[in-house]
């Protein structure tokens, strides 16, 4: 029996979460589900999005299932504070980077699969703790940043005050054991195919770092082939050529452009799922947010989730109920008679889960 702490969150989390769940339990998985609370209202009763409660659950858990969470910029969130956590200094640390950081989840794992004609089925693995999002960010350089960047002709001209920077972070820690996860993961998922995206023709020395390390690693695993591609290049083909891909790999701001994109190219955020894994722990969520337009209204696509729910049934090792539910969600898309708004129907989202139930006991 595996256990999940199901985390429902804000906005169209608890909808989506609730309609899914439901077509799961058909399935009768040995899965304990044990929920739990975070996000937005978590902040404004106790001040923390996190409480030490749920934290406690994702310790004693397998792995989690995350709805979706608001955020707000800081100056909203104190406002939205209880009157009397007001005034504290208390800050708003967005929960799924807390999740990511405390969990140790370096890989940020998103599908892109064709749901209507099975052309394309490939994956976009995200490094998620260094690279351009390291937190190595400045404006106003101190004297070691200046010196560094003082030659440039635009830097001369404006000043250290008036100058910002950010650092690009890769480690050998890093580089290798995200190169190690994807190619782990191309062979688990019969991907023959490891596209790493760089930019190799302007960051020469950084590229050429992680090229020396790709050559390292890829020895291990000597059935995948790889190459190296320009991020731009990747984006074009993305769109044009999809069904070239197998496992692509970048780091945190390439492949974070790059999985929306893929969430494009699948057909919108009503269907596109994720999943943060780390060594010694993992959640997955939908790739959508908490949409609090459309809260309260039974309007969200569930499907996003639902393959969210595949996606993580596969990493908890239950593949055969994974793909029966994949299976049962592509036809349910593909048939077009009951879906929501974003694919063009007007069901809502326990109609749609109910659709994508039926199919199961059909299958
Ligand atoms: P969003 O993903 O919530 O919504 C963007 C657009 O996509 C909206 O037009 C929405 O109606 C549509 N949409 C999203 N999910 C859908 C679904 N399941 N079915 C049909 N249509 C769907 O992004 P937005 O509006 O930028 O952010 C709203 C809130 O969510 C913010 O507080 C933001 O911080 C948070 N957010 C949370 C994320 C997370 O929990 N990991 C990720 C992205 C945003
Ligand atoms: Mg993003």
């Amino acid at each position: 029996m595996k256990s999940v702490a199901v985390l429902p969150g804000d906005g169209i989390g608890p909808e989506v979460v609730s309609a899914a769940l439901d077509t799961v339990e058909r399935l009768g998985l040995p899965l304990d589900l044990r929920f739990g609370e975070i996000g937005w209202e978590c902040w404004r009763q106790e001040g923390d999005p996190v409480p030490q409660r749920t934290w406690k659950l994702l310790e004693e858990t397998d792995t989690c299932l995350l709805g979706a969470i608001t955020s707000k910029p800081l100056r909203e969130a104190e406002a939205e504070l209880a009157p009397s956590l007001r005034g504290r200094g208390l800050a708003f640390v967005s929960p799924v980077v807390q999740l990511r950081q405390r969990l140790g989840l370096y890989a940020n794992i998103r599908p892109v699969t064709d749901l209507d004609h099975g052309r394309f089925d490939f994956t976009v693995i995200r490094e998620n703790t260094e690279g351009l999002y390291a937190g190595l960010d400045f404006h106003g350089l101190d004297t070691a940043l200046w010196n560094a960047v003082r030659h440039h002709p635009n830097a001369e001209a404006s000043g250290a005050e008036d100058t910002s920077v950010t650092l690009r972070l890769q480690t050998r820690f890093g580089i290798d054991r995200l190169l190690r996860f994807g190619f782990a993961y191309a062979e688990a998922h019969g991907h023959r195919l490891l596209t790493l995206v760089d930019k190799p023709n302007v960051l020469r020395n950084s590229s050429d770092h992680l090229r020396r390390r790709l050559e390292v690693i890829a020895q291990e695993h000597p059935g995948i082939e790889t190459e190296i591609l320009n991020v731009d290049a990747v984006a074009l083909w993305m769109v044009r050529r999809p069904e070239r891909f197998g496992v692509l790999v970048a780091e945190n701001m390439f492949g974070d452009i790059l999985s929306d994109l893929g969430a494009g190219v699948m057909g919108g955020l009503g269907l596109a799922s994720s999943g943060n894994i780390g060594d010694h722990g993992s959640y997955f969520e939908p790739v959508h947010g908490s949409a609090p337009g459309m809260a309260g209204q039974g309007r969200a696509n569930p499907m996003a989730m639902l393959l969210t729910v595949s996606q993580m049934l596969d990493h908890l090792d239950i593949p055969v109920p994974a793909e029966e539910l994949r299976n049962a969600v592509r036809a349910v898309a593909r048939a077009r008679t009951t879906v929501t708004y974003d694919l063009g129907g007007n069901s809502g989202t326990r109609q749609v889960a109910e659709a994508v139930t039926r199919q199961l006991s059909a299958q």
